[in-house]
């Protein structure tokens, strides 16, 4: 699968904006078709560790922050700060949802776009990180996390390891009176990368459905590369654990992180 975001038309179904990897149509829909779900496992992990942490005050930067779910439950205990994602769709999402006096909302690639100011909390969140997809920009992007972040910032991520990114293979179907969704995913061990196509039918208020079409990639980050590269850019202490029930590493295909600055 080749991702080439100037190949189809803005009102095509397949359309991805500019940069590979960025939501097209399927942000109009993403809220709607559940991912935004997997925001309450993110809250409910990312709400225990903060009261850890004692942070100077309550702002934070959410790198690849998507419709802004996890930002509008931070807002509710009165955090502000900042988001970035590529995706247009996306983010307009976030925008309706989110206080522009409270929150800047920044378009743009989160390996090399630089907001002013710092900040004391960072997160990336959902699988974010795996959608860079060579070692070289992963590193920029956690590069330009780290410079984003206080003295004493903290920085909670997630991110799939292979042997997580390895259950995508496979298709899955989804049938609803409101939509039809068709997920499917390849994943190559050698190459490490899952392919992934989501793609189906929304139904519209005239009843009439739309179709929509994404393609994802996503690149396996071993929990060794990722502490190499938290420790190259300056993080000082790091902690990962399985994503769910706390599993110890090697069981968790998702990783749960916290790097200290
Ligand atoms: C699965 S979504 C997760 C969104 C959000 N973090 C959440 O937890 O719901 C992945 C997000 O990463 C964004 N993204 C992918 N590559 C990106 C990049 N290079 N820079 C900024 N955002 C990116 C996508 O547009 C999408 O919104």
């Amino acid at each position: 699968m080749v991702i080439s975001s100037k190949k189809y038309a803005k009102d095509d179904f397949r359309w991805a904006p500019g940069g590979e990897n960025s939501y097209g149509h399927f942000a109009r829909y993403y809220d709607q078709l559940g991912w935004k779900r997997f925001t309450d496992s993110t809250f409910r992990k990312l709400e225990k560790i903060l009261k850890s942490f004692n942070l100077p005050e309550k702002r934070i930067i959410d790198f690849g922050c998507g419709s802004g779910e996890l930002l509008v439950r931070l807002a509710e205990m009165d955090f502000t700060g900042a988001g970035i994602d590529i995706s247009p769709g996306m983010l307009k999402n976030a925008m309706l949802k989110l206080d522009s006096e409270e929150f800047e909302l920044v378009q743009g690639d989160i390996c090399s776009t630089k907001l002013r100011g710092n900040f004391p909390l960072a997160v990336c969140f959902f699988d974010t990180l795996n959608h860079i997809i060579t070692k070289a920009r992963l590193r920029m992007a956690i590069k330009n996390i780290v410079g984003h972040l206080d003295e004493n910032g903290y920085f909670v991520f997630d991110f799939l390891t292979p042997e997580g990114l390895s259950d995508w293979e496979g298709t899955e179907i989804n049938s609803e009176d409101e939509y039809c969704v068709i997920q499917r995913g390849k994943y190559y061990q050698r190459k490490n990368r899952a392919e992934i196509t989501i793609e189906g039918f929304v139904k519209r208020p005239d009843g009439y459905y739309e179709r929509f079409r994404q393609e994802i990639i996503h690149r396996g980050i071993t929990v060794e590369e990722m502490t190499e590269l938290l420790k190259k850019a300056g993080f000082s202490r790091i902690s990962m654990r399985g994503f769910f029930y706390d599993w110890e590493l090697e069981e968790g295909g998702r990783i749960f992180g916290v790097a200290l600055k």
